[in-house]
């Protein structure tokens, strides 16, 4: 994600400009820039690597009087973090900033012929350079063909150099909102902002055009015609809405999940097969390695547990997943046979790092899952697979899990081709499925406040099980995890079948157990190591899917998730357990973004 801001008006666009960039920096902060036209209608550029005070510290050195720009501070998706890939991007007449991804970019960059005169790795240089071809004079009608030319999602400002004083803008999916008041016209990313000087607003309408002018805001649909926009007030204040208008960030990456989940897939599909070519994963490492290794820490070693259920059984090559700080020290069998596959929201995880380095001086190839661009494990890595969950400011990781096993998914079904164990059709079919998870992870985020009512009887009790089979037990340690970190509450996740060897004795009446049953084939097993605990008085909550047949008073609660195949569950669930956490957490009163004694990223061993 991005945060993008424009505006026209009798104050000073720099300083306004810069500081609603402070104001979006949550939303990205790898880079920032901004573009405005002088007094002379002359436009000048600043961009910094770097947090937004980079750019402030730049403008303040040579402040430019100007009553027309815009700003943007990114979070990396096409192209490192890099002076060259800070927006806004130029191109002929045209100066641009975007939020979102391009996914056609490939087909743009041939049919337009921009092989060679970029100047950046980024889509956004693709789209601005699109646009400058096809601007002949008209802003408007230019950029309705330029819409009809991408496909992705998108939210842009436009100025172009002939038409000082105006700022264009239109969206697709990412979010835009706009504004007219005494003090000017505004768009921004989102409200956050917009609140310091207008409490009335709209959400610009997907494929409308906005223009922005000194004293006007107007609003184009498709054909052209003039159209009025919805305004609506805002009922937050400035900080509510650096979180979007949620409580806590952690609800608002929640509700991410399925934008950041396609942002994250869509890009790496070509013709519905998996399309490693932008990290240059060659497939002969893929089809030659004879084991994988997975290292990682806490939520992102537990992604690695449910990416090694799934790649096992049907590549049929050993896949261990190690704790990173465990693997560090246990003299691993590792070698140029072994692809190693390290996750790492942060990409800063000191004992991640530290395991990388060891797979890699022992010859072993390693690729990352990394959500932060340019972060030291990326850096370090062979190949490193970005997600685009954007900015995970919440400690409790959510959206980082569900995109890091989503990049997983996709390069197992890569990897599946490279080997010939899926054929085209039937990777075809994976991928499908997979962007299927989307609307099943948002059916159950709409589930919310069934999952709130229930998590009551979990809040009061000192302890808590967690407990599946297969792929249904990798799911239950991210549930334990998430509660334990954010809820205080001692939760303990537990291979269903194994109880009856010890644990079952701290089973005894109202011991609250989320038990996980969707893997078809062990089912039946899973029914009677929850029969056992329901026998010693347990409190059940049992998440199943739509279908499955259980018998009466099996639970207290049932959750049940949309039909989904067995191998695609984690994406509904991972919804469900991190709600568990969420509102437990919410209903003890506790600091739910910054939980006690953790920070988002360990750089300590
Ligand atoms: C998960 O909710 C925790 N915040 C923590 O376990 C985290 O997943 C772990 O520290 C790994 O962090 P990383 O993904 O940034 O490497």
């Amino acid at each position: 994600m991005c945060g993008i801001i424009g505006y026209c008006g009798p104050l000073d666009a720099q300083g306004l400009i810069l500081e609603g960039l402070s104001q979006l920096e949550y939303r990205g902060y790898d880079s920032a820039g901004i573009a405005l036209f002088d007094e002379e209608s002359h436009m000048h550029f600043i961009k910094k690597v770097g947090k937004v005070a980079a750019l402030k510290e730049a403008c303040a050195k040579d402040p430019i009087l100007s009553h027309c720009g815009i700003g943007h501070t990114r979070w990396a998706t096409h192209g490192g973090v890099t002076g060259e890939n800070t927006h806004p991007h130029t191109v002929g007449n045209v100066t641009m900033i975007h939020n979102g991804i391009i996914e056609n970019y490939h087909a743009l960059t041939e049919n337009y012929h921009l092989q060679g005169k970029l100047k950046s790795q980024t889509d956004t240089e693709v789209a601005a350079a699109v646009l400058n071809e096809l601007y002949t004079g008209d802003p408007l009608g230019a950029i309705r063909e330029f819409l009809g030319c991408l496909e992705g999602s998108y939210s842009f400002c436009i100025m172009f150099e002939d038409r000082p004083g105006e700022i264009y803008a239109v969206r697709n999916m990412s979010p835009l909102v706009a504004a007219y008041t005494g003090s000017g016209a505004f768009i921004a990313s989102d409200l956050t902002a917009l609140l310091p000087y207008s409490r009335s607003y709209f959400v610009v309408p997907e494929q409308k055009i906005v223009k922005l002018t000194a004293y006007t805001v107007l609003l184009y649909d498709p054909d052209g015609r003039e159209c009025e926009p919805e305004i609506l007030t805002a009922s937050w204040n400035t900080n509510a809405a650096m979180k979007n208008g949620f409580p806590h960030f952690m609800l608002k990456e929640i509700h991410e999940q399925p934008e950041v989940f396609k942002n994250t897939i869509l890009p790496r599909l070509n013709k519905g097969l998996p399309d490693f070519s932008d990290e240059n994963i060659p497939d002969e490492l893929l089809k030659n390695v004879t084991g994988i290794r997975i290292i990682a820490c806490g939520t992102a070693m537990h992604a690695g547990m449910v990416a090694r259920a799934l790649m096992e059984p049907r590549l049929r090559i050993p896949v261990t997943v190690s704790v990173a700080s465990e693997f560090r020290y246990e003299e691993p069998l590792i070698d140029d046979s072994i692809l190693s596959i390290v996750i790492s929201q942060s990409g800063e995880t000191i004992d991640t790092l530290a395991a990388l380095r060891l797979a890699r001086e022992s010859g072993s190839k390693v690729i990352s899952i990394v959500n932060v661009k340019g972060s030291t494990i990326a850096r370090e890595s062979d190949y490193v697979i970005y997600t685009h969950g954007g900015p995970e400011i919440a400690v409790a990781s959510t959206k980082a899990y569900t995109v890091q096993i989503a990049a997983l998914y996709l390069l197992f079904c890569r990897m599946a081709l490279a080997r010939g164990v899926y054929s085209e059709e039937h990777a075809q079919s994976f991928t499908g499925s997979l962007l299927a998870c989307a609307p099943a992870m948002e059916a159950m985020i709409q589930k919310k406040t069934l999952i709130q009512e229930i998590v009551t009887h979990i809040v009061g009790s000192p302890d808590a099980f967690f407990i599946g089979r297969g792929m249904d037990y990798a799911f239950s340690l991210e549930g334990a995890l998430k509660l334990k970190e954010i809820s205080y509450i001692h939760a303990e996740a537990y291979a269903a079948g194994e109880l009856k060897h010890g644990t079952i004795a701290l089973i005894a009446d109202h011991v609250p157990v989320v038990a996980i049953a969707t893997q078809t084939n062990i089912l039946a097993k899973t029914i009677s190591n929850i029969r056992e605990v329901k026998a010693r008085g347990a409190y059940v909550i049992l998440i199943v899917t739509e279908g499955t047949r259980i018998d009466n008073g099996l639970a207290d609660v049932l959750i049940t998730l949309p039909a989904t195949e067995d191998k695609f569950t984690v994406f509904p669930i991972a919804a469900v357990l991190q709600l568990i956490a969420y509102y437990a957490s919410v209903q003890k009163g506790l600091d739910v973004d910054q939980p006690r004694n953790l920070a988002k990223s360990v750089t300590v061993e």
